[in-house]
């Protein structure tokens, strides 16, 4: 179903638990159901049609929720995308971006491709341009690198470089890399180390960056970008 287009691993599994999926007529709730090319699967009643998939890289502005729908009606990433698209394809992020964070956001409809990419054992790297509030010193960095403590789970090792500092305004500039998406883990790992996070943008999504791209604006993916983000 994944690979179909119809959502993320996650959300299909979602979808087959709540009994919304018939093979052959009836109800299968059980995940990893192996079916063939003869058997016929329908969704919602609707017969799963394998969609062309399709990838893009969006450079998500601040104010923006990564997510397909809001109850507070807030303004989503999907807004961004020309409806026409949208029409045509189930398309949703991989990973998330927090509302506050600008940057790279990966968008498809290839669930299978979503699951490698966010399953925590893989190890992609995120860069991130970040604005502290303070000017970070050597010990703090030395902290970051060697992981910090969130959630009683220490961060995997970070690569650090500080980018300049802003002694009027009180602040440093640095690229941090990291290879896990825990839930606002750059926040989180800043101040833990007594620096909060003024600004964050990601940069880089497994070596998809922003080259070209303006600030709500988004393209395709080029063939050699998939096949390389299949290969991680
Ligand atoms: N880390 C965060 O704290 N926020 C993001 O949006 C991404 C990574």
């Amino acid at each position: 179903m994944a690979a179909s287009g119809v959502a993320s691993r996650r959300k299909c599994e979602e979808i087959i638990l709540a009994g919304r999926v018939k093979v052959n007529g009836e109800v299968v709730k059980t995940l990893g159901t192996k079916v063939g090319k003869k058997d016929i699967i329908l969704v919602d009643d609707k017969p799963l049609v394998k969609e062309e998939l399709v990838y893009y890289v969006l450079y998500k502005p601040t104010g923006y929720l990564t997510a397909v729908s809001d109850k507070l009606n807030r303004r989503l990433v999907l807004d961004l995308l020309a409806n026409d698209l949208k029409k045509q394809y189930r398309i949703f992020p991989i990973g998330r971006l927090d509302y506050d964070t600008s940057g790279v956001l990966l968008l498809t409809n290839d669930g299978n491709l979503s699951y490698r990419l966010t399953r925590s054992a893989k190890e992609i790297e995120k860069v991130y341009q970040v604005r502290l509030d303070g000017i970070i010193n050597q010990e703090a960095v030395m902290k970051l690198m060697k992981g910090i403590l969130l959630d009683g789970i220490m961060t995997k090792r970070a690569k650090v470089e500080i980018n300049s500092f802003d002694r009027k305004n009180n602040s440093s500039l640095i690229t941090l890399t990291i290879t896990e998406g825990r839930n606002r883990q750059v926040r989180r790992m800043c101040e833990a180390i007594g620096f909060p996070v003024k600004k964050l943008k990601r940069i880089s999504f497994g070596g998809v960056n922003l080259d070209g791209l303006s600030v709500g604006e988004y393209r395709a993916l080029k063939p050699h970008e998939i096949k390389v983000l299949y290969s991680l």
